[in-house]
Order: C-alpha cells, then sequence, then structure tokens
C-alpha cells in the first residue's frame, strides 16, 4: 500500500490554505470531516510564500496546517511547490526564466516556467525540497511526497543553458562528432558539424516551425533528440529533487503528477525513479470512456501494474477546457470508480475549495464558492466519501490481469509524428486508441504496455504502427511469437531505427521475417479518398468487404497467408491483410488504416482463436466491466455509463456488492451511472 498508516482508497485534494485565512481553515476542516476526505495535497505554488527572498524560509502556515489536518486525521501529500519560481528569482537571476520557441527570452509569469538547466532554478528548488524534507521528516501527517508539478506543463526551453547541456549530452549520447554526423544523416542539406559548437536546439530559429499546432521539421535526428533530451533534463530536475528529500525520509514514497498520453515526457523512463505513479485526469464531457480507461491502462502500466494515484480529477467542471460542462449528477461517482477499476488507490481532486481570484477560480472544487456544504457538488463528494470508507482496506494493493497487451512507446510517438511524410493525419494515440477501443466495447481487459515489458504472460501483442524498432525489439518479438504468441501490427512499422534512420533492404525491415511480407509502397490518401479491404478469407469470421483510407501499403507476401486484399486503384488485388505462422505463434500485418468496424471484428475473431474471453458476455452497450485481484479475493467492477438502467447477466458470476450489501447473481438492473462493485464468491 502507499503508506501503511492510511489503509483505505485515499480521498482528498489539492488544497491551498495558503490563500486563504483562519477562519476559512477551520471551516474547511469541518467540511473535509463531512465529506471523508482524509488526504490533503498542500504546498503545490508554495513557493513564493515560503521564500520571499533569498535567505529567508518561512513556513510558519505549513506547520500549523499540517499539525491541524493531522489532528483531524487528514493526511498530507506534501508538495516541494517547485513548480512556480518567485518572482524575486526572476529578477534577480534571469537564467530561471526560458526562451521560447521563437527564441525569445519570457519574463515572469505563468507557473511550469523554469528553465530545466538553470543553475540557479536547479540550486534553489533543490534546497527547497530539502528544508521540507528535513522540517516535515517526522511529521506524522506526512504521507507522501509529491515532486513539482505536472512536469512540462508549459513550453520548452531554448535558452542558451539548455544549448550547452545538450551539447553534453549528444556527447554522452554519440561519443564523436563523426558517430553523431552519420546518426542524423547531416550529409543531407548540407548540415555536415565541424565541431560541437556548431550545433544549436532545433527551433523557430533553425529547423523547426509549427503547422497547425504540430511541431514539423527539416531533421528528424536532431528534432527526437531534443525531444529526448528535454525530457531527460525534467527528469534530472525531479531526480534532484527526489534525492533531496530521500535523504531525510528513505521510507516516504516519493511521486509527481502525470498527465497520461502527455507528448513530451518519456514517461516509461520517468517511472523508473517514482515510486508510485500518479496521474490527472481531465476528460472532456465528450472523451470517449474507452479514451479515459486506456489511459489509467497506460498509467499503471508504468510500474508494471502497481497501483497508481488518481492525483487530481474535478469534482464538476474545469476553466481550461473551451467549453467547461459540469460532470452531470453521478458522474463524478462513475468516473472515480473508473478510475479505482483500472487500478487506483486514490481518489483526489483539484480542488478542494475553489479560489478566489485569477484563472482557476471558476474551476470546480469540493467547496464551491457558497462556502457552504448544502450543494449537488458536496453532497456527491461526500457520499461518495462514505463510500471509500465503508470499502475500507479491501480493495487497495489489488492487481489487475489481462492476456493482451498493448505496445505504448513514447520515442515512437515522436517520430511517427515528426515524420515528413507520407500523412499528417497519422496520430499514434488514435491509432492504440482504435485497438484498445474494439477490446473495451467488448470487455476484454488489456495492458499497456512498454518496449521493455516482458511479453511471455500475455496470449496476444498489438504493437500499432511501430515505426520505430528499437534495437533487439524485432529479435524480441520474434522469440515471442515463435514461442506461441500472437503478434497485431500495421501499416508504417518497421521503417526506421532509434535515430530515424530507414532500414533499408524493404519495409518492414527488422519486422520482415516474422511477418513475411515486403512492402514496396506506402500510399497516402486524401481525408476525401478510400480503399476497400475486400476479405478473401471467408473462413476468418471478417464481412465481405470494409473500407480503409489514410495510409496504404503496397506490400508482397513472401510466405504469410493473405486473408484480404484491396479492392480500388491500381493496387487492387495486393494485400491488406495477412498472417504469417511463424514457430508456435503467429504475426499479423494491417496494410491499410481499416475503419473501426473492421478493427473491431477481426480483432475479437483473434481473441476467440486465442481463447481470450471477456470478463462477463454480451453486456450492453457502454458498460464497463473489469476485475482487480487480491489474494484469493476477486473485485467485479461494473460500471454503466448510460444514463439509464440497464439489465445485466452475469451469468455464473455472483457474490456481494460492496456498497449496498445485496447479493448478486443472474440477471440484475444497474441503474443509470451506477456501478456495483462485487466480491466474488
Ligand atoms: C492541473 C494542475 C492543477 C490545476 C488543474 C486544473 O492538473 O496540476 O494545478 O491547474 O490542472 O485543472
Ligand atoms: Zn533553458
Amino acid at each position: 500500500m502507499i503508506h501503511a498508516s492510511k489503509p483505505k482508497i485515499w480521498y482528498g485534494g489539492d488544497y491551498n490554505p495558503d490563500q486563504w485565512d483562519k477562519a476559512t481553515w477551520d471551516e474547511d476542516l469541518r467540511m473535509f470531516k463531512l465529506s471523508g476526505i482524509d488526504v490533503a495535497t498542500l504546498n503545490v505554488f508554495g513557493w513564493s510564500k515560503n521564500q520571499p527572498d533569498e535567505d529567508t524560509y518561512d513556513f510558519e502556515w505549513l506547520d500549523e496546517m499540517m499539525d491541524k489536518l493531522h489532528a483531524d486525521g487528514v493526511g498530507v501529500c506534501l508538495a516541494t511547490s517547485t513548480a512556480a519560481h518567485p518572482a524575486w528569482m526572476a529578477r534577480k537571476y534571469p537564467d530561471v526564466l526560458q526562451v521560447d520557441f521563437n527564441g525569445n527570452k519570457r519574463k515572469f509569469g505563468g507557473r511550469h516556467n523554469s528553465c530545466p538547466n538553470s543553475p540557479t532554478y536547479r540550486k534553489y528548488a533543490v534546497r527547497m525540497a530539502e528544508k521540507l524534507a528535513e522540517r516535515y521528516k517526522d511529521h506524522p501527517a506526512l504521507l507522501i511526497w509529491h515532486i513539482n508539478n505536472e512536469y512540462g506543463g508549459a513550453g520548452n526551453c531554448y535558452c542558451e543553458n539548455c544549448e550547452a547541456a545538450f551539447r553534453v549530452w549528444l556527447k554522452e549520447r554519440y561519443g564523436t562528432l563523426e558517430e553523431l554526423n552519420r546518426a542524423w544523416n547531416t550529409g543531407f542539406w548540407g548540415h555536415i558539424f565541424y565541431s560541437w559548437e556548431d550545433i544549436v536546439l532545433p527551433n523557430g530559429q533553425s529547423e523547426e516551425w509549427i503547422d497547425n499546432g504540430q511541431t514539423r521539421t527539416n531533421f528528424q535526428g536532431i528534432s527526437l533528440d531534443y525531444i529526448r533530451f528535454h525530457s531527460d533534463s525534467l527528469l534530472e530536475c525531479y531526480k534532484l529533487e527526489y534525492e533531496a528529500v530521500k535523504k531525510h525520509t528513505p521510507s516516504l514514497p516519493v511521486t509527481t503528477n502525470l498527465m497520461g498520453a502527455f507528448k513530451k515526457l518519456d514517461y516509461h523512463k520517468w517511472a523508473k525513479h517514482m515510486d508510485v505513479v500518479s496521474w490527472d485526469n481531465y476528460p472532456s464531457f465528450d472523451t470517449p470512456h474507452s479514451y479515459t480507461g486506456m489511459m489509467h491502462d497506460l498509467m499503471r502500466g508504468l510500474k508494471d501494474g502497481q497501483p497508481f494515484m488518481l492525483m487530481e480529477q474535478t469534482p464538476s467542471q474545469q476553466n481550461w477546457q473551451p467549453y467547461n460542462s459540469l460532470k452531470r449528477p453521478g458522474v463524478m461517482r462513475l468516473w472515480s470508480y473508473q478510475a479505482v477499476a483500472r487500478g487506483a488507490d486514490t481518489i483526489m481532486f483539484f480542488q478542494l475549495r475553489r479560489s478566489v481570484g485569477a484563472c482557476e477560480k471558476y474551476h470546480g472544487a469540493v467547496i464551491e464558492h457558497v462556502g457552504h456544504e448544502h450543494t449537488r457538488v458536496f453532497r456527491e463528494c461526500a457520499q461518495l466519501g462514505a463510500e471509500l470508507h465503508q470499502l475500507g482496506d479491501s480493495i487497495i494493493d489489488a492487481r489487475f490481469k489481462a492476456k493482451v497487451a498493448i505496445v505504448f512507446d513514447w520515442e515512437n510517438w515522436w517520430a511517427v509524428e515528426l515524420s515528413s511524410g507520407p500523412t499528417i493525419a497519422l496520430r499514434y494515440v488514435n491509432e492504440a486508441h482504435k485497438y484498445y477501443d474494439a477490446l473495451y466495447k467488448a470487455g476484454i481487459a488489456v495492458d499497456m504496455v512498454s518496449v521493455d515489458t516482458d511479453l511471455s504472460g500475455y496470449d496476444l501483442v498489438i504493437a500499432p504502427v511501430l515505426y520505430m524498432v528499437k534495437q533487439g525489439y524485432a529479435n524480441k518479438l520474434e522469440q515471442y511469437v515463435a514461442g506461441g504468441g500472437s503478434l497485431i501490427t500495421t501499416f508504417f512499422s518497421g521503417i526506421v531505427n532509434e535515430s530515424d534512420l530507414v532500414t533499408l533492404g524493404g519495409y518492414p525491415g527488422e519486422l520482415r521475417k516474422l511477418l513475411g511480407i515486403w512492402a514496396e509502397e506506402i500510399d497516402a490518401l486524401l481525408p476525401s479518398q478510400s480503399n476497400r479491404i475486400v476479405v478473401t478469407d471467408k473462413a476468418s469470421g471478417l464481412k465481405d468487404e470494409y473500407a480503409c483510407g489514410m495510409l496504404c501499403d503496397l506490400i508482397h507476401s513472401e510466405g504469410a497467408e493473405v486473408k484480404a486484399v484491396y479492392g480500388d486503384d491500381f493496387y487492387s488485388g495486393m494485400p491488406a491483410l495477412t498472417v504469417n505462422k511463424f514457430g508456435e505463434g503467429e504475426a499479423w500485418y494491417l496494410a491499410t488504416g481499416a475503419e473501426q468496424a473492421f478493427i473491431s471484428d477481426w480483432l475479437l475473431g483473434v481473441c476467440a482463436s486465442r481463447g481470450i474471453k471477456p470478463i462477463v458476455a454480451n453486456v450492453p452497450e457502454n458498460v464497463e466491466v473489469t476485475i482487480r485481484y487480491k489474494d484469493d479475493a476477486e473485485y467485479l467492477f461494473v460500471l454503466n455509463h448510460n444514463a439509464e438502467t440497464v439489465k445485466i447477466d452475469l451469468g455464473e458470476i455472483s457474490g456481494t456488492e460492496l456498497i449496498s450489501g445485496s447479493k448478486l447473481q443472474g440477471s440484475a438492473e444497474l441503474a443509470g451511472r451506477d456501478v456495483w462493485i462485487v466480491k466474488l464468491g
């Protein structure tokens, strides 16, 4: 469990008493008690208050608040406050200020605003983390450290310190300039570097430009390495603070709040340095439930299935979306349990009390501006708080089991979307989501895994758009399939290595043998164009025909069985779907961007052939089902995302519903937006 002193699903969130007077504090505590809140995240943006100048540190408010919370049985998730530097620091040491994409030096303002390679920022951030750790190391309220906040949340930095640090990073990666020139193919467009000093950061002043919100580049090698470097630079800042707090509190867990499929940071690399993963979940009104499910699974996968923290969600609405719809009655509770159903051991909010000024005053909170507890939002929060107390320690630490894995790789994502051609329409996360969505709708459990994950426990591994094949990965996939596994991969796979250099000798490069195909050309279709997938293997369970588009690989079988072909254009009749027997297993290749009905029919067929089944068969649409496993106990979650009541047939499954205490078996009705948590058996 996250901390032995709180053996239940933690309930609470970001709390900013530093912005309020003491009379308000007492009201807050009263209302925390009423709503079952037992964890407060403190000090997220307290730096400017706690260190008003270079030499003065003053933690009086925090001392008092930590004591008060403890006296009321509320634990503290203590933030190090380093996500927004104080104004005096910006005035005195401008190296903390970032230089933006266009080369403009920023002034003081915003947040997530420090240059990660600023010696001043690093020095004072670490000092602050250490001061806090020294001061509160024995405080009984302290449960966990929250380093910084949403690293990478604002712009990247392109300052001189970053440029110098980039050169050092490159020297470590490549050793020599010759090697770097080779890896980046700098012979192209006369880019040969003669000295490390020739290398400048890729931005709007050099190699890159922004097109429709998307970063485009002339030089994939340098742009890819800059993203890696920037992720590493921020990670370095995190690690320095991590070590600073660990020095004084070696056994307290440390986290930083992540953001799901957040592009700029390689979270697989980050998670190795986190004791527990935590993340902030802010779906929009119309975000598909399966997308949120995928994000939870992605976050759970960062530490191989270890339970994670839901660090932030809004109880009602955001302020920063274009249209900040309220969560409808019951939705906050439903989405909270969705997180628990997928591995969260905490339910926390941003924010506990709505602020009075600045941009987050219209962001939802447990305590609304009216200030009392007689609100819809408060009542819903209090109900959930009571339920989480009732659930006690039953579910925490319980694990998730899946027979299907979807491979998700940040570096591959960067490379796919930095690519100049063949299409701007290709979005890596969307492609992963198509597969996830099909499995989600069928009620089949999925793990989101990295390229480092051991695949031997999975019956089916899906690696959508595996454009970048890292060293040794083709071999790993071959062994997995040879040992009896099923692999699915798609168009635009096996194309480049880690430096974005094409693997010569025919696509899909290193995967060619495993897939038993050769892709000779890649066609890109306009959004208005489409082709057809004509199914040739009638025994496959697929329908006769489906639409496809975006990209069409023109492939030749080199031993793979052809299951479907293109229906149109000059490559009509060429394979669109193949499967290659390899050792004891099989490797599938989908050559084109297929309509969702195809992905779903195909995937469910493959699952059926591998004996991969849904947890509960034939659940109504928009009903999500998962199981968490703990020792011998199994907890079934059934979540009704519909506004209406649905009838669910549990089949052979039966057990006790933990919130109502009622026995469930056979068919039963689940109200709109309601949830069952059933202890099976
Ligand atoms: C993020 C931040 C919080 C707050 C919320 C608002 O998650 O971490 O400080 O700004 O967004 O949604
Ligand atoms: Zn910088």
